[in-house]
């Protein structure tokens, strides 16, 4: 029966291996980097409360659905959906679908790579001393420096690939056990010892009221931008979690471990941001700064406290290591894929699709530098332009990218996976992989899945259009 075949790309050795890949998956640049400054562009509370009902209404029961769909089958999620869907008697249709997640695991990984490297970048700053003693202003000129200069965000690009890449080629399973372990508890503790830093600004309460403080007139604003980023925060809709499940081993129980995985995320997220915006308001910067606040407020704390150097050094690696992880986790699934129905070997496979990703990726660079001035989707004056050099609204081409995968083909794909898992699959099946012993918890759960994950993500959309 299906859900005793095992993976041929290998198995996590415990449950426990399985929270740690999916963690390191889960938390990364989309919750140290990304949340606060999304926080801060989309009006504080009213995102922060969108994005925690988002995790919870939609993004838990997607990422069950994956992780579901990816242990019942022990395949990369093209060939999942393409065998379970004749399985159950449907359409190989389905396949597509999950083909488009992987690519578009492949197009965020090209940014991701970019924004991995500037982490990179800020270790060696850091390590060197660049920040001690600076102010705010002066650390905003650093990093409009560094993003200005595409040789070296290159050179860091190039290397953060590398990175990635080594680990995919060696193979997940023995890649990643041993970092994780030590790497995941101590990020935690660093993000601890930040939190205490902000505690002494003087503006810890100003940060919280930011964060929890509702503006009822901004809900709708963050709403889409909130359910993207819960995706893009779980690292479901595009296959990652759903190729961590194939490895999974059978005896462990799915839910309980989702919910854990989902809920270390989000507390990361969390702390990043109770951690972040006191500085932000202490330094007189300002909170929808954008791309730039990580690495802006964070060089600023370190530069200004005892030990701030060597802690800066090591927060960095780790924001580096945490978004290495999560890095992994979008190259597997393709490489899985390609590694199942092509002769050529993992090495080769991976090498190829990292330089893809590599290359495309360079269109974030130049976004930040050469092509800054490059616009698209420009309403100026209410006349609709595709593309225009020079305008001051629009998306430059990181933008584009970050629209087209975070809002539209993230939730896209999360739809696929929990609609496939709970309609095409069905109830028994849900039940059977799930294995939960308590039976209206299940009937919860399938509840969920079937009707409010799939309904919310369309009026989501819907909303979205209308506004
Ligand atoms: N979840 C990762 C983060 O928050 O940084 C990013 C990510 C990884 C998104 C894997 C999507 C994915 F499939």
């Amino acid at each position: 029966m299906a859900g005793d075949k095992v993976s041929i790309h290998g198995s996590w050795a415990s449950r426990w291996v399985f929270i740690l890949a999916a963690t390191g998956s889960a938390v990364g640049l989309g919750s140290i980097w990304k949340f606060p400054y999304m926080t801060g562009v989309y009006g504080g509370g009213a995102f922060v409360l969108m994005f925690l009902l988002c995790i919870a209404l939609l993004g838990l029961p997607v990422m069950l659905a994956e992780t579901l769909i990816g242990r019942r089958s022990r395949q990369s999620p093209a060939n999942a959906l393409r065998e379970l869907a004749l399985d159950a008697a449907h359409s190989h249709k389905w396949s597509w679908a999950a083909f488009a997640g992987m690519i578009t695991a492949l197009l965020i990984l090209s940014f991701y790579s970019v924004v991995g490297g500037w982490s990179l970048d800020y270790i060696v700053d850091l390590g060197r001393g660049d920040f001690q003693g600076i102010g705010a202003e002066q650390a905003g000129r650093y990093f409009a420096d560094m993003v200005s200069d595409p040789w070296r965000l290159i050179l860091w690009h190039t290397l953060f690939m590398l990175l990635s890449a080594w680990v995919i080629a060696r193979g997940v399973v023995a890649g990643l056990e041993r970092s994780l372990r030590i790497m995941m508890p101590l990020l935690f503790v660093l993000l601890l010892i930040l939190l205490g830093y902000s505690l002494t600004t003087g503006y810890f309460m100003a940060g919280v009221h930011f964060m929890f403080n509702l503006d009822t007139s901004r809900l709708l604003d963050g709403l889409l931008p909130a359910m993207g980023h819960a995706f893009f925060s779980l690292s479901v809709g595009v296959g990652s979690i759903l190729i961590y499940g194939a490895y999974m081993p059978k005896s462990s129980s799915i839910a309980g471990t989702v919910v854990a995985v989902a809920l270390l995320d989000t507390f990361v997220s969390l702390l990043a941001g109770l951690a972040l915006f006191p500085i932000v308001f202490s330094a007189g910067l300002n909170a929808s700064e954008g791309p730039g606040l990580m690495f802006v407020t964070l060089p600023l704390a370190f530069g200004n406290v005892a030990f701030g150097q060597l802690m800066g050094v090591v927060f960095f690696v780790l924001v580096a290591v945490a978004a290495w992880s999560s890095a992994i986790s979008l190259l597997e699934p393709m490489v899985a894929y390609l590694v199942e129905r092509t002769k050529v070997s993992r090495l080769w496979v991976t090498a190829a699709l990292a330089f893809i990703c590599w290359f495309v990726g360079l269109g974030t660079v130049f976004s930040f530098n050469i092509w800054k001035e490059a616009k698209f989707f420009v309403s100026e004056g209410g006349a609709f332009q595709l593309y225009q050099w020079g305008a001051t609204g629009g998306l430059d081409l990181f933008g584009v990218i970050d629209f087209f995968t975070s809002r539209i083909m993230l939730p896209l794909g999360a739809l696929t996976f929990v609609v496939f898992a709970s309609w095409v699959m069905g109830r028994e099946a849900v039940r059977d992989e799930l294995a939960m012993r308590n039976a209206s918890l299940f009937a919860v759960t399938f509840f969920l899945m079937r009707y409010v994950a799939p309904l919310g993500i369309l009026i989501v959309f819907a909303a979205q259009l209308l506004k």
